[in-house]
Parts: C-alpha cells; structure tokens; sequence
C-alpha cells in the first residue's frame, strides 16, 4: 500500500508507546483515524498529539472482548465509511517461571494478545474484503514470537501465536486474491509502558503474582536501556506497508538468536539459553 494520503487506519493500544507513535505517524501520512485503547484518559492525550484537522474517532475499547471489537467495527465504518490499515497493536506482559502463573495471568494475556488480534481480525477482514480497497493489516508480535525467554513462558505463547496467525492470514488472503497485505511486527525492547502493563489490569483478574516482581523490573531495565524509540518504530512500520514486507524486525542485531533458534529446531538440540 504505497499511498496512505487519505485513508483509515484503525490502531488499538492508541493511548501509549507503538500506538500513540504510530497514530501520530498516521496522522502525519494524512490519514484518518480511529484510535482505541481501554486507557480513555492517555487515549485522549494521543489525540491532543495529532495534527489539528486530523479526521479521528477515540473510542475506548477492550480488545479482549469481541463484541467491543465489533462495535470499533461499526463506529469507524459509520464514520469513515471504510478502514484501510488495521493495527492490532495492543499487548500486555508478564512475567515469570510458568509454573508461578496464575490461570488470570494466562487469562489476561491470551485475552489481549491473542484474541484481540483475533477479533481485530474477525471484525474487520470481511468488511475490508467487501471494499475490495487496497487494505493492509500489521499484527503486533515481538522477538517474543520468533525466541524463547525464559521468564516469558506466556508472554512468548502469546506471541509466537501472532506470528503464526499472521503467516497463516497472510496465505490465506493470496489464496483468495484478496487485495489486502500483511505484516508482522517483531520489536526487541523499546522504551514504552510495557513493563509497567499491570496498570490496565482489570480487577476481576487480580493482581500479577508478586513473585514475578523481578521480571518486572528486569524488563524496565530492558526497554528503558532500548536504543531504537517507539517512533522510529512506528517509521519503520509504515516504511515496511508501503514496500509490502510481511517480515518487520526493526532490531537487525537479534537475529543472530533467532537463527540459532532455528538452528536447534532443525538440530533437534535442546534450546541454547536466550538472555531475557
Ligand atoms: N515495548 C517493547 O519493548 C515491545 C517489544 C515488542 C513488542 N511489543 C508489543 O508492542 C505492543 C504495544 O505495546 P507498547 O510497548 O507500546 O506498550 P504500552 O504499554 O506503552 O502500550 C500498550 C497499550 O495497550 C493498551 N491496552 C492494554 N490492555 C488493553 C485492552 N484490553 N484493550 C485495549 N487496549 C489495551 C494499554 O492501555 C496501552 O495504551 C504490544 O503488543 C507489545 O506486546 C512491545
């Protein structure tokens, strides 16, 4: 999808990190847009970000639940008429040994990080598909969905199951000459709230396990000591739409861990350790 001006791009996860950065990209491209996030307050200040004039439509929303999805759906076709680039964006994180996870931990991150893709997915295809536009959909994964961590176990369930429902949907949609391309965005840490994701935790789940505490701050440390920011992020996302390229691993240096990952699979050896 070579030319952005003037169409939709609908993000989820707006209100912070990749998807305040790739709504002001978006914006920047000319494009309308609608943003949702279940964070409304941080999602409001995304839109105080963009450009005066940008067409947008703020619309909170838990991705975690299809009928919210569906209404997104809904709202921007009333308003738009139309959705052309579709991120599903929105990711939480926790951590820990698995055998320390709670059933809410699982509960939590399969909830947003898989089904919110899936629902992004089941909500908008179809329209997207009647349009018969040029459409392009980009599915938030991370390294997370190529590797193994150790202190990740869910977390890396989660995405490596983004991964492969976007390879999946990708051949899926060629097989049915569908006008609509695909990508799937592999990040190693980058500055952003994700290590601090607990704040959005809906109480009926729970608090994260306290022994888990660690990984938090690990992770912290992680993303703050990233070198690549959440708007070069976003840059290069757009950059990758615009050329077509499914693959988008905006850190060059990781891999070499996921050749050797690779490398295990195929010398059926056991896992070498990956630093988290
Ligand atoms: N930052 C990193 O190092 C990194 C690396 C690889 C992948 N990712 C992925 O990038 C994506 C964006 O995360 P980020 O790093 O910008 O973190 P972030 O915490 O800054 O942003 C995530 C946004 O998702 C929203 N969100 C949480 N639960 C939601 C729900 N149920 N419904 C709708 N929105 C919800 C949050 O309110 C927040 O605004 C995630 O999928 C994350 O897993 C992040």
């Amino acid at each position: 999808m070579k030319n952005l001006q003037i169409k939709v791009a609908v993000i989820t996860g707006a209100a912070s990190g990749f998807g305040r950065e790739l709504a002001i990209a978006c914006a920047g491209e000319g494009m309308s847009l609608a943003l949702t996030d279940i964070d409304e307050k941080n999602l409001q200040g995304t839109v105080e970000l963009l450009p005066p004039g940008t067409p947008v439509l703020a619309m909170k929303c838990d991705v975690a639940k299809a009928d919210q999805v569906e209404q997104l759906a809904v709202a921007t076709y009333e308003r738009f008429g139309a959705s052309h680039l579709l991120f599903n964006n929105a990711g939480v994180l926790v951590g820990g040994p698995l055998w320390t996870a709670t059933t809410q931990d699982w509960e939590w991150m399969l909830g947003i990080n898989v089904m919110g893709v899936a629902h992004g997915i089941r909500s908008f295809v179809p329209r997207m598909l009647q349009q018969k536009d040029e459409c392009h959909i980009v599915n938030t994964s991370s390294v997370a969905g190529l590797l193994s961590v150790p202190g990740g176990g869910i977390y890396c369930a989660t995405k490596h199951a983004v991964v492969t429902m976007s390879e999946c949907l990708d051949q899926e949609l060629r097989a049915e000459q569908a006008s609509i391309g695909v990508s799937v965005l592999c990040p190693a840490f980058v500055p952003t709230g994700i290590a601090d994701a607990a704040r959005n935790r809906p109480a009926e789940l729970g608090e994260a396990n306290p022994l888990n505490a660690g990984f938090e701050e690990q992770t912290r440390k992680a993303t703050q000591a990233g070198k690549i920011s959440a708007s070069d992020i976003a840059r290069i996302t757009l950059d990758a739409v615009k050329e077509g390229r499914f693959y988008i691993l905006p850190h060059q240096k990781i891999k070499g861990a996921i050749e050797t990952r690779m490398r295990d699979i195929l010398d059926e050896r056991s896992p070498t350790r990956t630093a988290p």
